[in-house]
């Protein structure tokens, strides 16, 4: 594996080799076992939107594997001062050995890959967030004992998280359900992909519908970072696209609760619902360092 730009990217066998690793750098991690596997290594990190988890999961996740993790906000670099990314691609590759990216457009990931000569993560662009769905496939795991022939039910907006749910738990084997308004459907590209899927993929706008059955029930904010001028815009659109006890009555028995988080209370989920799954939910935030580390021990290690 040379990047992780897109979930679409990567084969069925890739990613649970990922969460695999991942487990593995966990139990190590609580164990007190060191495992120095990118020592003297730097990892640049671009963030050209804010972030609390990706951010601190990356630095100490890069300091546990023996290297160092940079902190390159677009208010600091010269990329914010209209720098080509084609340039900021082979500058860095001469310092760095590895880009983690946090940006709105796909492409401006994809380039740093095409111009650049070193490993590029994809740490959540407007098209996809991969790093959260792998450790949200970590998470269900840890939880469920097994992904293949689960379900999995998002409700929300057909956004960034809804696109890598989509790819990611279609191709570990899981039936995906996604609710949405109609204006606000996951992107054409996910659905042509999901289609190949026949039915282990469901979109709909029925809320019950969807959850019915899933032993996963997914939710992300109704505004994404940059869509923020039309919050009360969305603030209708979306009403009733909320996880509440109605939605849990739906799925089935036992069923858990993930959230990317930041999360918006009484807006997507109810305050019951979150505080009742509340430990699902930080248990996914803190595998988003487990996870990353094993993608970055992937792209940037030795022995790849
Ligand atoms: N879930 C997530 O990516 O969180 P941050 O925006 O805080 O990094
Ligand atoms: N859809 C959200 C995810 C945040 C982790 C956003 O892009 O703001």
């Amino acid at each position: 594996m040379k990047h992780l730009l897109k979930l679409l990217d990567l084969s069925k066998e890739e990613i649970l080799e990922i969460l695999n690793l991942a487990d593995q750098l966990k139990y190590e991690n609580k164990n007190g076992i060191e495992h120095k596997l990118l020592a003297g290594k730097t990892l640049g990190m671009i963030f050209q939107k804010s972030s609390t988890r990706t951010r601190v999961s990356f630095e100490t996740g890069m300091y546990q594997l023996g290297g160092q993790a940079l902190f390159l906000s677009n208010r600091d670099l010269q990329i914010g001062r209209g720098e080509p990314v084609q340039d900021t691609a082979r500058v860095l590759s001469r310092y760095l050995d590895g880009i983690m990216i946090r940006t709105f457009e796909q492409t401006e990931v994809e380039d740093l890959a095409k111009y650049g000569s070193i490993p590029i993560i994809n740490g959540l662009t407007d098209f996809c967030h991969p790093c959260q769905v792998l450790a949200d496939l970590m998470t269900i795991r840890e939880h469920k004992g097994r992904l293949d022939g689960l379900k999995l039910t998002y409700i929300g907006d057909g956004n960034n998280m809804a696109n890598s749910l989509i790819v990611g738990g279609l191709k570990v084997g899981m039936t995906v359900a996604v609710a949405c308004p109609k204006d606000y459907q996951p992107d054409p590209q996910v659905l042509e992909f999901a289609k190949a899927y026949g039915d282990k993929f469901i979109l709909t706008d029925d809320i019950l519908a969807a959850a019915k059955g899933a032993d996963v029930i997914y939710t992300d904010v109704w505004t994404s970072m940059g869509e923020e001028a039309e919050t009360e815009k969305r603030k209708i659109a979306f009403k009733g696209f909320q996880v509440n006890d109605e939605v849990m009555a739906a799925a089935n028995p036992g069923a858990m609760v993930q959230h990317c988080l930041p999360a918006h209370r009484e807006e997507e989920i109810t305050t019951k619902v979150f505080e009742e799954h509340a430990d699902e939910i930080f248990d996914e935030a803190e595998n988003r360092l487990h996870a990353q580390k094993a993608v970055m021990v992937k792209v940037m290690g030795n022995n790849k």
